[in-house]
């Protein structure tokens, strides 16, 4: 018996040497030590052993189970490391690789220079208000003064929606929404889209931006109009710019105006950039009709105010020297990355 024992013990351990992976070493630790392994077997037969023999094959049992359950400890925690090994080379990085650089993207230049008008009138104690684009014809032509058979209405072609509501073609319903809903002082400025059927060319694109500004409070003069927009056009164009107001006519305010800057090009002597006018023409303005401020429910004989409109894309392009309005809206990464 004890040969048989020593025989299973090389035999054992000889398979055992040749063991790499966790599921042989278990299926020999079961062909050997388990309930029904080879070893277990020896040991039911020690039952017809002499007494002196006995306790000899059973210590020697005991010593070979002992053993042969230590090597295989040992080889379950060596085949773990070598398999945590091949695992960490797998999923080895190579951290000297460049990255997967992300391009950031930048303002664009219709939203910066909005930004500096925006601060501005907030300098000057404005708030910013917005109106819907999509717009009642009432307020977007019949509240300023501009009923159904105006000319006016010719010069700003539009998408209806039906009868009653449009794509807005100024920022000037912005006013009246404001009126209706606050009492003077108002003080607000009112950038958005608007919108006009207008063939896509060079200069004219079917939707653009305007900034609208409305003043409404007692005492309020064509003076604070002219100053406003003076201090308004120096600090967005300097301190040495020079401002001229050219009478006008615009249904919703009386008297109204047109405000140019002397060419920043030529300086007044005449140019392609002012073609040789010599003045760059900026924004429309005048004083609040007094038919508009009834409409809205304020009193004519108590307030007054004074309201301007201007066109962004056109001082965006001319600040960045771009010649086409189309590159504004094409949002192509070449020409935004320019400024
Ligand atoms: N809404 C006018 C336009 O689109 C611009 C304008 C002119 C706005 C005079 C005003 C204003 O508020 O007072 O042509």
């Amino acid at each position: 018996m004890k040969n048989e024992l020593n025989a299973i013990k090389e035999k054992a351990l000889l398979a055992l040497s040749e063991c790499n992976d966790t599921e042989t070493l278990e299926s020999l630790r079961v062909t050997y030590l388990g309930k029904k392994g080879e070893l277990t077997a020896v040991l039911k037969k020690m039952g017809g052993l002499s007494a002196e023999e006995r306790p000899v094959i059973g210590q020697l049992a005991n010593e070979i189970k002992g053993q042969l359950e230590a090597r295989i400890e040992a080889l379950k925690a060596e085949i773990g490391k070598k398999q945590m090994y091949a695992r960490l080379e797998k999923e080895k990085i190579d951290i000297t690789l460049d990255g997967d650089l992300k391009k950031l993207g930048k303002k664009h230049p219709l939203n910066t220079v909005l930004e500096d008008i925006e601060n501005i009138f907030i300098g000057m104690g404005y708030k910013i208000a917005s109106g819907p684009e999509v717009e009642y014809d009432y307020y977007n032509f019949e509240a300023l003064n501009i009923p159904a058979d105006h000319p006016a209405r010719d010069t700003q072609d539009t998408f209806y929606i039906n009868d009653k509501v449009l794509l807005r073609t100024q920022t000037s319903p912005v006013q009246v929404r404001v009126m209706e809903n606050q009492k003077p002082p108002i003080r607000v400025i009112a950038p958005g889209r608007v919108y006009r059927s207008d063939e896509v060319d060079a200069t004219h694109s079917p939707l653009f931006h305007q900034i609208e500004g409305l003043v409404v409070d007692k005492g309020i003069t064509m003076s604070d109009l002219k100053g406003t927009l003076e201090v308004f056009i120096k600090r967005l164009y300097g301190e040495d710019s020079v401002v001229r107001f050219r009478p006008h006519h615009f249904p919703f305010t009386e008297p109204s105006a047109e405000v140019d800057v002397r060419c920043f090009s030529c300086g007044g002597k005449g140019c392609r950039l002012c073609k040789n006018e010599g003045w760059i023409e900026i924004l429309g303005c005048g004083m609040v009709h007094p038919k508009v401020l009834e409409k809205c429910g304020i009193d004519p004989e108590v307030y007054s105010g004074f309201a301007f409109g201007l066109g962004l894309e056109r001082i965006v392009m001319r600040r960045y020297n771009i010649d086409d309005m189309r590159l504004l809206y094409e949002n192509d990464v070449r020409f935004l990355n320019q400024f």
